[in-house]
């Protein structure tokens, strides 16, 4: 039977974090029966069973349920609730984006799915430059900022391979969601708020997002996306063909075509999900298991993970919360370093294998001092002997031993805000996760080199990091992820870290404050409340607890941040699998 304890206010949780030692063995949230898992709405962070998900909304959550109801397995679970996301949080992610999907499979195989948009064949390095000087608005917003959307090729390829339901079957909470539609929470709304003016150049967003006098639609109301209904009815019917070949895909680049974009038919019949080697590193007698190029994320985490290995971490957090932090924060400025230079597409481009070297990794950690932040870090060489939201991560686990962790995007929110008129998809603007121009900043402040420069059919760098951790004989401990640009890939850091270094349950691990550091800027960000020690208030907001005061003695510039990525995770427990969502939103994690 499952168990579920309620949503606590974020701050609430935070501050509780630190307190609560352990859910499980402290059990001072209060628990309770989950009887009706498919029609309850309401937000629970965690939930324990046998089968469980835990998504970043609650119809798609119960979508799971209903899937593992029907004798679903993990990965069919995860295809519901994906396809349910792209309706019910489609400013975040949907069939006009891509995923990452990494699946450990009740046999032991790890499969990592590579779903990731690829530039049209016509896209150059020169493609975001006017009067030989870049714009970013360019590769951000509009027809121009779309890459070819691949997430229904890689759930395709998932289920092909590993589902067990019928491909059509999965389609229906999705289809449910849109015709009958949802009431807008506070996250669509805010999505759409921020984002009226660009949506409302596009005629299909306009109608669909907006009310007919161009305002935002209040929370409560009622969206439905009849259009985009029909969409997934179409894809669950005919296959990922309608979409990629068929009468999807030629509408739109007939569109788009009114907007001089350079996608073609050409472009979407060649996309293709591609199955990668996944990147396995060792930490402390566990096997982390991590998504590798396109993505940075797998081959950063193993990087940072590496640096940690040679630090008695737990020690170090036990003697001094702000010592921890600045370690955290020094690995990541390291690794950042080393992805603005190194990564790209490695279709494309050497992706160096010593970025993952424990060695290389040891040389880098030696060069960490406890007592000062380093300034001046520039990316690495091999040595001969050596406050935006979009996105979405969800975790599904069986009880067979299927792990699947999917991390979705259309990158920032609403993609490119291009409304393909008669399908309800959202195109995304994944283009903008290439370097559009050297040193020139994407929307997240990152920079690039040559590595990750746009060229024909190639896929630009992520940083998502859907990850799994297996004990050293393969069992499956955990599942980590999240939403929040390069902030992901140190989110999932901390996670990992927490529940091995420090034996915190993910829960806990999720909602303790985070930091972030990205290189460029050379700036620590960190939510409130860092080490769960209250934060006074000054009047910019923005008052020193002791943990941030000695960041900040260190020689860490500092920067308070309300929210750094939002992580979805799944821990093998002794009573179960224990699923857990983020309290930064309003999520459900649920069991069966
Ligand atoms: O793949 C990436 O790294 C980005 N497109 C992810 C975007 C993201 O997480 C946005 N969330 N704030």
């Amino acid at each position: 039977m499952a168990k579920t304890f309620h949503r606590r206010h974020f701050n609430q949780a935070i501050a509780a974090s630190s307190l609560i030692g352990s859910t499980l063995g402290g059990t001072r949230l209060l628990a309770e029966e989950n009887q009706n898992a498919e029609s309850d709405q309401s937000n629970r962070r965690t939930a324990i069973g046998a089968n469980v998900a835990a998504t970043v909304h609650p119809i798609a959550s119960n979508a799971a349920w209903k899937t593992y109801r029907d004798g679903g397995n993990a990965v069919d679970a995860a295809i519901a609730a994906a396809l349910c996301l792209g309706v019910v949080d489609g400013h975040n992610s949907g069939l006009g984006g891509g995923c990452l999907m990494l699946i450990r499979t009740q046999g032991g195989a790890i499969h990592a799915i590579d779903g990731r948009e690829t530039a049209p064949a016509a896209a150059s390095e020169k493609m975001y430059l006017r009067n030989g000087k870049p714009v970013a608005e360019l590769s951000q917003t509009g027809s121009l900022a779309c890459a070819v959307p691949s997430q229904i090729a890689a759930l395709k390829l998932a289920h092909d391979k590993l589902g067990t339901l019928q491909w059509a079957s999965l389609f229906e909470p999705a289809i449910e969601a849109a015709e009958n539609g949802y009431a807008i929470g506070i996250a669509t709304h805010t999505a759409i708020s921020s984002e009226r003016e660009n949506l409302s150049n596009y005629e299909a967003s306009k109608a669909v997002l907006l009310k007919p006098d161009g305002s935002v639609p209040k929370i409560g109301e009622v969206l439905r996306q009849p259009d985009l209904a029909k969409t997934l009815k179409n894809i669950a019917k005919y296959g990922p063909g309608w979409f990629y070949a068929g009468d999807f895909a030629k509408a739109a680049i007939e569109y788009l075509d009114q907007y001089s974009g350079i996608l073609t038919l050409q472009d979407f019949g060649n996309y293709k999900a591609i199955e990668r080697t996944a990147v396995r590193t060792h930490y402390r007698g566990n096997q982390v298991i991590g998504f590798p190029a396109p993505s940075s994320g797998g081959i950063h985490i193993a990087q940072m993970l590496n640096m940690l290995e040679t630090f008695d971490v737990a020690n170090i957090y036990t003697n001094s919360k702000a010592e921890f932090f600045h370690l955290l924060a020094e690995c990541m400025k390291r690794a950042f370093a080393d992805r603005a230079h190194w990564l790209g597409d490695s279709d494309f481009v050497d992706v160096p294998k010593f970025l993952v070297d424990p060695l290389y990794a040891a040389r880098l950690a030696r060069q960490i001092r406890l007592d000062k932040a380093s300034s001046n870090i520039a990316h690495g060489i091999e040595e001969a002997n050596a406050d935006k939201k979009h996105t979405t991560h969800l975790a599904t686990a069986d009880a067979k031993g299927n792990w699947v962790a999917l991390t979705s995007t259309v990158n920032t929110t609403w993609g490119c805000k291009v409304m393909i008129p008669g399908t309800g998809v959202m195109l995304n603007n994944q283009m903008d996760d290439f370097s559009i121009s050297p040193g020139v900043p994407n929307a997240f402040g990152l920079v690039g080199s040559a590595n990750n420069a746009i060229a024909a059919n190639k896929r630009p760098l992520s940083s998502m990091s859907p990850s799994i951790v297996l004990s050293e004989d393969g069992t499956p401990r955990l599942s980590c992820g999240a939403a929040g640009g390069p902030k992901i890939i140190n989110a999932t850091l901390q996670n990992i870290v927490r529940c091995i270094d420090l034996n915190q349950p993910i829960d806990t691990a999720i909602a303790s404050a985070r930091v972030h550091q990205q290189w460029r800027p050379d700036i620590v960000y960190h939510e409130p409340n860092l080490g769960g020690l209250r934060q006074p208030l000054n009047e910019n907001g923005n008052g020193r607890n002791e943990v941030t005061e000695q960041l900040s003695k260190l020689g860490h510039p500092l920067k308070v941040s309300s929210s750094l990525a939002i992580a979805q995770g799944i821990q093998m427990i002794s009573r179960g699998l224990l699923a857990a969502t983020d309290p930064r939103t309003d999520g459900k994690a649920i069991a069966s």
